[in-house]
């Protein structure tokens, strides 16, 4: 008893935050610290995000925005900037206690702050590809001291991703049972973005994809998309991947429609092949690709629980009135040609079935 007392006394002496990193004095592998340095980059941008959103936005903003509250959006915003600085903390101290110096990127969020619908919406992206980026880094994390340490940092993500869906207002908290994960080229094409001046993490990012739509995206809509490598859709495919599926939805560019049943993120892929693009970070062909991915959301089960923070619709450009209500969601196609099922082209992985490939000739509504 006496032994134990003087435990916790010496315990409670002890400086906290030197106990609250996950890792000490243990040396990281090239791999180990490549991955890190794309997360310390992330991990800038979020940070420097939020930090910006909040210097810009006060409580009556948001309140003017449709918040129910403006201190209930600027609370969460403030608990999430925090621990974005905290991560990029470790993982730079990460970094430098194994020789490497933390890159510092210069951001620029003039767009995405443009307006609180603006923020909202961008901050819902950010902390997916935050959630995707740590999932998809994960299989190139070689230590299993340093996957938990990401790992820890990725589960405090997607609970920044859940209350960022509820602030949108008409998605749901936790749409889908699975997330995608993104590989760090991929993520990097997404953020870069945002990124002003000299990066260099010596990863390539893939060639960025922007979705020209602006307003909801629901079942139904059909997608536009640029990319510096696109004009016409003769030839080019859209694929769509949500979480848990194994493949993409793979649709003619020109007929490249929101199919009924999704809910949550989608990424979107154009590719020069009518093959789906696994949902797979290993073995996602990337010969195919030409742009992508791009993030969107799909919330086609509004939450009464967003309805309490968001009185009014979420879109930065919402010009419908009353479009937190859902869209009815139309059935998916039946499948087209011989099933998926089987080994996938490098006899790699099974497929054990697609039920969400649309037919070919999907009727578009007029754009
Ligand atoms: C970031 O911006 C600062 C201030 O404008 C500038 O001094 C610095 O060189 C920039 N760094 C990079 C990497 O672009
Ligand atoms: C454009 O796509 C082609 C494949 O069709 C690819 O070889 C090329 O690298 C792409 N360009 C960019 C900028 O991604
Ligand atoms: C998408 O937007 C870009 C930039 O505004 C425009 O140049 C392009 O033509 C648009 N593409 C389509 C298919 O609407």
């Amino acid at each position: 008893m006496h032994c134990f007392s003087s435990t916790l006394a010496a315990l409670a002496a002890a400086p906290l935050l030197a106990s609250a990193l996950p890792i000490v004095n243990r040396a990281a592998s090239a791999n180990v610290v490549l991955v890190f340095q794309f997360a310390n980059v992330l991990q800038q941008l979020e940070g420097q995000f939020y930090q910006q959103g909040l210097a810009k936005f006060q409580d009556s903003d948001f309140q003017t925005a449709g918040f129910s509250s403006g201190m209930i959006a600027t609370q969460v915003l403030s608990t999430i900037q925090s621990d974005e600085a905290t991560h990029e903390s470790f993982i730079q101290q990460t970094l430098i206690d194994n020789g490497a110096t933390p890159l510092t990127c210069n951001f620029s969020f003039d767009s995405a702050l443009a307006d609180v619908p603006t923020l909202a919406a961008t901050a819902r992206v950010v902390e997916y590809i935050g959630v995707s980026a740590f999932l998809g880094g994960a299989n190139l994390l070689d230590d299993p001291i340093f996957l938990d340490a990401a790992a820890s940092i990725l589960t405090v993500e997607a609970r920044h991703q859940t209350l960022l869906n509820i602030l949108s207002g008409t998605g749901s908290a936790i749409p889908s049972a699975f997330d995608i994960a993104l590989t760090p080229q991929e993520v990097l094409s997404i953020a870069g973005g945002f990124i002003t001046g000299p990066c260099n993490t010596g990863i390539i990012p893939t060639n960025p994809l922007t979705v020209n739509n602006t307003g909801p995206i629901s079942s139904g809509t059909l997608l536009t998309v640029s990319a510096t490598n696109i004009t016409g859709t003769d030839g080019l495919f859209c694929n769509m991947i949500v979480g848990g599926a194994n493949f993409a939805i793979n649709m003619p560019l020109a007929q490249c429609v929101v199919p009924g049943g999704i809910n949550g993120p989608v990424a979107l892929w154009i590719t020069n092949d009518d093959q789906p693009l696994a949902n797979d970070v290993v073995y996602r062909g990337s010969s195919q690709q030409i742009a992508g991915p791009a993030i969107f959301f799909v919330d086609s089960q509004p939450e009464m629980l967003g309805q309490l923070v968001r009185s009014s619709p979420s879109s930065s450009d919402d010009a419908s009135d009353g479009a937190a209500a859902a869209p009815t969601p139309t059935p998916l196609p039946p499948n087209i040609g011989p099933s998926p099922d089987g080994p996938s082209p490098d006899d790699n992985v099974i497929v054990n079935g697609v039920s969400s490939v649309p037919a070919t000739t999907p009727s578009a509504p007029s754009p």
